[in-house]
């Protein structure tokens, strides 16, 4: 056979192709796990940073020891049996009976759907309820805002608020990731007396002469609207149709 004949040319030509897409798959194929392990991890890291627990625990590793996964009814209030290691909240959004439609009086995050079950953490200590880490969500300005609250045992301190995942513009509604506006929700708390959620981003710094000062966080200038998204995500999770439920249910455990 003639090597520079256009066949021969075709052939090694195809045959190097397939050997380079085999390469190629078989790569992505050993890099999968590796990056299924990356995502957890990420996830773990930001659960962890949400309490603010690296410090304590000296690694997210050893402070993931200390936090137990959950699922919850978020109608009833209460813990479920189902493996969390099984449970996805895109999953949870697609299945028909897992989610129910808001109105839009009732949607005031601005999620259109809310899930059944959610997956929840908690960080004991000596066997109790030190902190409880609750997934979060609501529309920012540009889409979701996906995160996690902490709040400590009295259910009504903030230990931390963290965002994973957001369509923010840098600079100015991202700045939910600056550290430096994060640390400002620590020990602010959540609901009043009467049991109102209070807990919200104001426009502008908070006056050290608020009556509200408790409850009220400075705002992001320039990123008002991702800021009302905070303040509306928060309102919707710590009420009624969000973990209100669950969290009197462990009240009155006094767990
Ligand atoms: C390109 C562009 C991106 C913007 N991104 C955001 C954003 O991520 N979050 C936000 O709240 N506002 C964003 N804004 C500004 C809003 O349109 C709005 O002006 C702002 O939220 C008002 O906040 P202020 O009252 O603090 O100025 C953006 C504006 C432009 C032009």
């Amino acid at each position: 056979m003639n090597k520079d004949s256009a066949l021969n040319i075709a052939f090694i030509g195809i045959g190097l192709c397939l050997l380079c897409s085999a390469i190629i798959s078989l790569i992505a194929i050993q890099l999968r796990s590796v990056q299924n392990e990356n995502v957890v991890k990420d996830m773990q890291k930001k659960i962890v940073s949400s309490a603010g627990l690296e410090l304590e625990y000296g690694s997210v590793e050893n402070a993931m020891m200390n936090i137990k996964t959950i699922v919850v009814d978020l109608d009833q209030g209460k813990i479920v049996d189902i493996n969390p290691n099984s449970y996805e909240l895109s999953k949870e959004l697609r299945e028909e009976g897992k989610y129910k439609f808001l109105s839009a009086e009732n949607d005031i995050a601005s999620i259109k759907k809310r899930e059944k079950y959610s997956k929840v953490f908690i960080e004991y200590k000596d066997d109790k309820i030190n902190t409880l880490i609750l997934p979060v969500r609501g529309y920012g300005l540009w889409g979701i805002l996906y995160g996690y609250l902490a709040i400590k045992s009295d259910f009504n301190t903030v230990a931390g608020l963290e965002f994973y995942e957001h369509k923010e513009t840098p600079g100015l509604g991202a700045e939910i990731d600056n550290p430096k506006w994060k640390a400002l929700w620590k020990g602010k708390k959540i609901y009043q007396e009467n049991g109102e959620v209070s807990l919200k981003v104001i426009k502008g710094n908070v006056l050290a002469s608020s009556d509200n000062i408790n409850y009220e966080v400075d705002g992001l200038s320039g990123a008002t609207l991702t800021c009302n998204g905070v303040t509306n995500l928060i309102a919707y999770w710590m009420g009624s149709d969000g973990f209100l439920n669950f969290i009197n249910n462990l009240r009155e455990l006094d767990v």
